[in-house]
């Protein structure tokens, strides 16, 4: 190091980072400084800012300057689990340091912003970003059609509070599905009601019934990479659904919480086949982005948008104006669309890969169906095999896997499996987990037949 602040600089960071200078501890003055390091008081005030522009001290005006307080790393436990059961997108695959630029950036150039209460639709500028990049995903919508929202679990239970124009009461969801959407449904003392959803699809006769015997305010769905099942609609189904929609005057509440995670270009949403506007599109960007910034929009048709508005101005005001800031700029830089190409192309490999181990090494009795992509699977069981024993016995070997039982309907029939989750796993992982998968359901199994056998003896 040539430079004397360097020095200063160096020595104050490792003080820092070892904590011998403790989170919120006031730091030597500037004077204390120079004489304790033998350097000039601009040397010291060099090595101050270059510490304070590495977020690692800040200044408070006419009192010195502190260490950053820091929120602690999550303390990796000892245990190495293979977790198949989170679906918190992995912290490897984040662009965390992309993000921290966006959010500096942000500060400097929406400072305007902080400082007030902004539009409870959004920026104007973010949702003219938005509206290009929506148009990627075939949705056509000018920015009035648009509202940003603090995550899509916000809008869907907005959506479920407020009227709508077709004067219905119901929700009709898939059965299973995506367990925020049934509890808000049940804290607002909505009526849910249930169509059941396979790795095929749904019943569109049972659909038309739905639609047409009972008083549907909307049908909530997730038609791509399906919450908790993986599985995704035909092109035909989708038009199906549109045309149906229109027909029974039903809005769609379409949830495309993974459309960046799509490969096939050919697979629209169900927006696209929309003709009488009767389609809500709801797009969540916490799985290709950082969960923790809240941040989801909307697309709504003209006669929503008013009612929606208000409901969203009287939840929050706005969506915190520092999330909408940087993530207005991390889509114009063009690093959103990088990013998610980055974070596609991993997923996908990582499906390929819990498929090839799923079909090599789980016995007969037990199908996993990967769907087209996406980041769940499922993995149907006979019923022989008793889910919470197989649960219990895989947490033992340090394997965490879910079940759905909170993903239907109180009533509902349930369905006799897992979701598997690849979003905080790795190729070692996988290959290892399904490992202790298959060898579990094994003896499972056998304990099973040996208690059977045992019975039969008795007799
Ligand atoms: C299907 C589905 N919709 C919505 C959400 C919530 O997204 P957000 O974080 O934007 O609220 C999730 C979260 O996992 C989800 O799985």
């Amino acid at each position: 190091m040539e430079n004397k602040y360097e020095v200063v600089k160096a020595l104050l960071k490792e003080q820092l980072l070892t904590h011998a200078i403790k989170p919120g501890e006031k730091l030597p003055s500037i004077r204390a400084a120079s004489e304790l390091w033998s350097c000039s008081k601009n040397t010291a005030i060099r090595a101050y800012q270059e510490l304070e522009n590495e977020h690692l001290i800040y200044s408070v005006p006419k009192s010195g300057y502190y260490a950053v307080v820091r929120s602690e790393k999550t303390t990796t436990s000892a245990i190495d689990w293979i977790d198949f059961s989170s679906a918190t997108p992995d912290a490897e695959v984040m662009p965390y340091k992309d993000f921290q630029h966006c959010l500096n950036r942000a500060i400097e150039l929406y400072e305007d912003h902080l400082f007030t209460y902004s539009d409870p639709q959004g920026f104007f500028t973010l949702r003219r970003a938005l509206e290009k990049h929506l148009a990627h995903s075939q949705i056509f919508a000018p920015p009035s059609q648009i509202c940003v929202v603090s995550g899509a679990q916000q809008a869907l239970h907005l959506l479920a509070s407020m009227p709508f124009p077709n004067g219905k009461s119901a929700v009709l969801v898939e059965q299973p599905t995506f367990h925020g959407m049934l509890r808000s449904l049940e804290l607002l003392g909505v009526t849910a009601l249930g169509i059941e959803r396979r790795m095929d699809g749904i019943d569109l006769d049972e659909l038309e019934r739905h639609f047409r015997n009972n008083h549907i305010k909307f049908f909530y769905t997730v038609p791509r990479f399906h919450n908790p099942l993986g599985a995704s609609y035909t092109e035909e189904q989708k038009k199906q659904i549109a045309m149906l929609a229109q027909k029974y005057d039903v809005y769609i509440v379409e949830d495309d919480f993974l459309a960046d995670m799509d490969t096939d270009e050919k697979a629209d949403p169900i927006y696209a086949y929309d003709q009488a506007g009767k389609v809500i599109y709801v797009k969540s960007f916490s799985k290709i982005m950082l969960p923790g910034l809240r941040l989801a929009c909307v697309v709504l048709p003209t006669s929503l948008m008013e009612t929606f508005r208000l409901f969203k101005a009287s939840s929050d005001s706005s969506t915190a104006a520092l999330s909408q800031a940087a993530l207005e700029l991390y889509l114009n830089c063009g690093m959103y669309d990088h990013h998610a190409g980055l974070v596609r192309e991993r997923y996908r490999m990582r499906m390929e890969k819990l498929a090839e181990c799923a079909s090599r090494l789980l016995p007969p009795q037990v199908q996993l169906a990967t769907g087209r992509g996406g980041i769940f699977a499922r993995l149907s069981l006979s019923d022989e095999v008793n889910l919470h024993d197989l649960i219990t016995a895989l947490h033992l070997k340090q394997v965490r896997v879910n079940s759905t039982e909170q993903n239907y309907l109180r009533l509902f029939r349930r369905d006799h499996g897992l979701r598997i989750s690849i979003m905080q796993t790795d190729f070692t992982k996988i290959e290892r987990g399904i490992q202790i998968v298959a060898e579990t359901l094994e003896s499972l199994l056998e304990q099973q037949k040996s208690n059977r056998l045992h019975v039969i003896d008795w007799i």
